[in-house]
């Protein structure tokens, strides 16, 4: 089984809290073999340590260039032989580098259903453009912004009175279930999809 993955993280990493509940439950057949970040502070780390998973920071700012920073992560990510590269609030476009060593082995959870709302304000930004409904998606990553084949996606409903800290926050609740989902269809190679309409819940 292809069930090595290596997880990218910016933030507070509940997606890959996640992940590993995923993982304990027996829901997700992955195996984490590494966490990086771009942000030595990130609470997400302090996670991945508690297990006893080996985690790596690769900051920008310890890099004369941009080019140098996508070169770094690359090798970092190379050197643990994921099957599979989860960017888990991962706040950075990646790079050719990382692009080339995994191609259509990179994932991405991104809060909105894609392609509407692509970039940093996915919630913001749906409730701004007036929809009723928004969601979740998770898609392979190529060069562009959000803009890889979509591999899942989540429904979730715009209520009255929410604002972007509301809306971000029940889409996130589906990206826990849509995101181990996928890794687990993912590192077991399976092929079909199967659809669960009740939760309007797309899964692969
Ligand atoms: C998620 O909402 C994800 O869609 C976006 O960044 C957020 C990360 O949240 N790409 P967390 O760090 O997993 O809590």
């Amino acid at each position: 089984m292809s069930d090595r993955v290596a997880v990218l993280v910016s933030g507070r990493g509940s997606n890959l809290r996640a992940i590993f509940e995923a993982i304990d439950s027996g829901a997700c057949a992955a195996k984490v073999v590494a966490v990086g970040t771009d942000k030595p502070e990130a609470p997400a780390l302090d996670l991945a340590r508690t297990r006893g998973v080996p985690t790596f920071v690769v900051a920008p700012k310890a890099f004369p260039s941009r080019a140098a920073w996508d070169e770094a992560l690359a090798a970092q990510l190379v050197a643990v032989a994921p099957d599979f590269v989860v960017l888990a609030g991962f706040m950075r476009i990646v790079g050719a580098p990382l692009l080339g060593a995994f191609p259509d082995r990179i994932v991405n959870v991104h809060p909105s259903l894609l392609p509407a709302f692509p970039g940093a304000h996915g919630p913001a930004d749906a409730l701004k453009a007036g929809v009723r409904v928004t969601g979740c998606t998770v898609h392979f990553v190529d060069a562009g912004v959000d803009s890889g084949k979509v591999l899942a996606q989540a429904v979730v409903p715009i209520l009255p009175g929410d604002d972007a800290a509301s809306l971000h926050s029940r889409i996130q609740a589906r990206e826990h279930e849509l995101l181990p989902a996928v890794i687990d269809r993912l590192v077991r190679g399976a092929p079909e999809p199967t659809i669960d309409a009740r939760k309007h819940l797309v899964v692969p």
